[in-house]
């Protein structure tokens, strides 16, 4: 019997750097290494969200995938706006090369307003009007783009390597930093439970189980207490608050 789909498909998941590169030899392969980890997050849950969308038919059950939904959309404007606002900016400044991350930027800018139209999408619908067809193609308008993206900034960040190590290190704390940040009003309930269900700490070998950079008890926060108000939301997540895969709900 075939094995189950499950959130590395259909967009396939990064290769991480760091899998084949000697971490210790450059830190912009750290910095590419974590970045790949971001954007493997966001990888899943768009699969997350492609592979069980379709069969999603109950009222509760769409009302909960669409708030899904809009977490997921909240979650890729945030990773961008930490980049635009922090890590593009020091970068150019670090390196001296106004425009160096403008292909970059142009990206963001590319699916900017298709998933907008994604997030208005998932806001508007009412449970009874929810089709899959339709959503499917407002998210095939912007995903391709985001996709791709998504796999070429990372070598961007690769490229950096011709730059002084330390210095694209302490580029690279300042955007840790930002993103850890607290400001985004849904940062708590709605951005990391749905973080912290798209990692996957067996991926490669279970060689990355340091991502996310952050304290041990993150996961039981959010399990016990941000996730609360939404626990059918997170339904569709692939993997636990721990990272740890799960069969996928719908399927
Ligand atoms: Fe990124």
């Amino acid at each position: 019997m075939a094995p189950k789909p499950w959130a590395d498909e259909p967009f396939a998941l990064l290769e991480t750097p760091s899998k084949t590169m000697d971490k210790s030899s450059h830190y912009a392969i750290v910095v590419a290494s974590e970045m790949t980890h971001s954007h493997n997050v966001l990888i899943r849950g768009l699969n997350s969200i492609y592979q069980q969308a379709p069969l999603v038919k109950n009222p509760q059950d769409v009302e909960d995938l669409l708030f899904y939904c809009q977490a997921w959309v909240m979650m890729v404007h945030h990773h961008h706006e930490t980049e635009e606002e922090t890590l593009f900016p020091d970068l150019e400044e670090f390196t001296q090369k106004p425009g160096i991350m403008a292909g970059n930027q142009a990206q963001h800018n590319a699916f900017h307003d298709g998933m907008e139209k994604f997030s208005e999408y998932a806001k508007n619908t009412k449970p009874d009007e929810y089709k899959w067809d339709e959503m499917k193609a407002v998210i095939d308008a912007f995903a391709p783009s985001l996709y791709t993206h998504l796999r070429e900034e990372i070598q961007t960040l690769l490229d950096l390597r011709q730059y002084d190590s330390d210095g694209v290190k302490t580029v690279w704390g300042k955007t840790e930093d930002a993103a850890k940040g607290g400001k985004h009003p849904h940062l708590f309930e709605m951005i990391m439970p749905c973080v912290m269900g798209n990692v996957d700490k067996t991926y490669e070998g279970g060689i990355h189980k340091e991502f996310p950079p952050w304290p041990f008890f993150i996961p039981y926060a959010v399990h016990y207490w941000f996730a609360r108000s939404h626990t059918g939301a997170w339904r569709f997540c692939p993997s636990d608050f721990w990272g740890n895969p799960r069969p996928l709900t719908f399927q």
